[in-house]
């Protein structure tokens, strides 16, 4: 079966259809660029956009990046703050016309990989870290979700976790592989500390360049491997949601 996923991120808002049997992707994905400032219009605009460009009429999975509970999103820290308490679920609904759900980026993107990728058949506690604008987290035991896990503002020497070891930190701050991966591997030590995972899943459009940064990372003692769905595991991770919400999932 088919169902629709949009994965809404800090530089492009991409979607398609899901086969919901193989974890991947219908058809090619369509991508349209985040507008700034990213307000609830602006951004449900886009969707609706990625949507309509393949004529789809069903339902619609859409990650956030944020805290989304009940389909409102909660928090928005790497987005237009008019996302914080909005009704989104509905309010994309009534756009689309569409039954829609609406849940955490990196929630979607864990969902996707214990599925489909890297997490597939992993027991015991497992956390998935998404290293873009910001740093996502998804936590899972024995193969269930704890949603909403936020563990990229977990604070790291004085500063949010985000901040410093983020792919847009990288970028931001022209950090080479090595000295990104100090700060990674700081990071990934604090939340070993926290939680004791079995496996780290690295994701992210960073995971693509796993072999430049995850060699380099020594002081954790969990397993550390590369997502396998990369770029479209939000995407398969939203129409795994949406699946479930309609009662076919
Ligand atoms: C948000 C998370 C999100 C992550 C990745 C963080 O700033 O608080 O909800 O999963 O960025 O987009």
């Amino acid at each position: 079966m088919n169902v629709f996923g949009v994965d809404i991120g800090g530089s492009g808002i991409k979607g398609a259809p899901v086969d919901l049997d193989k974890g991947d992707l219908a058809e090619a994905r369509h991508k349209v660029l985040t507008p700034h400032p990213s307000t609830p219009d602006a951004l449900a605009g886009c969707v609706k956009e990625v949507v309509t460009h393949f004529g789809w009429s069903g339902p619609v999975g859409v990650t956030f990046p944020g805290v989304v509970t009940g389909g409102t999103t909660r928090t928005a820290a790497n987005v237009d703050a008019g996302w914080v308490d909005r009704d989104a679920q509905s309010m994309l609904s009534d756009l689309l016309g569409l039954p829609v759900t609406v849940l955490n980026d990196a929630d979607a993107a864990g969902v996707a990989e214990m599925s489909f990728g890297a997490g597939r058949g992993r027991g015991g506690t497992v956390i998935l870290l998404t290293f873009g604008t910001g740093i996502g987290s998804a936590v899972f035991t024995d193969g269930k979700l704890v949603p909403n896990t936020e563990l990229g503002h977990l604070e790291l020497g004085g500063h949010e976790a985000e901040k410093r070891a983020s792919t847009k930190a990288k970028e931001d701050e022209d950090l080479g592989w090595h000295h990104w991966a100090r700060r990674v591997e700081k990071y990934l030590a604090h939340v070993e500390m926290l939680f004791s995972p079995e496996l780290f899943i690295i994701g992210g459009g960073v995971s693509r360049k796993a072999e430049k940064f995850l060699p380099l990372i020594e002081g954790v003692r969990a397993e550390m491997v590369p997502a396998q769905l990369q770029n479209n595991a939000g995407i398969v991770g939203a129409a795994m949601a949406a699946a479930v919400a309609v009662g076919k999932g």
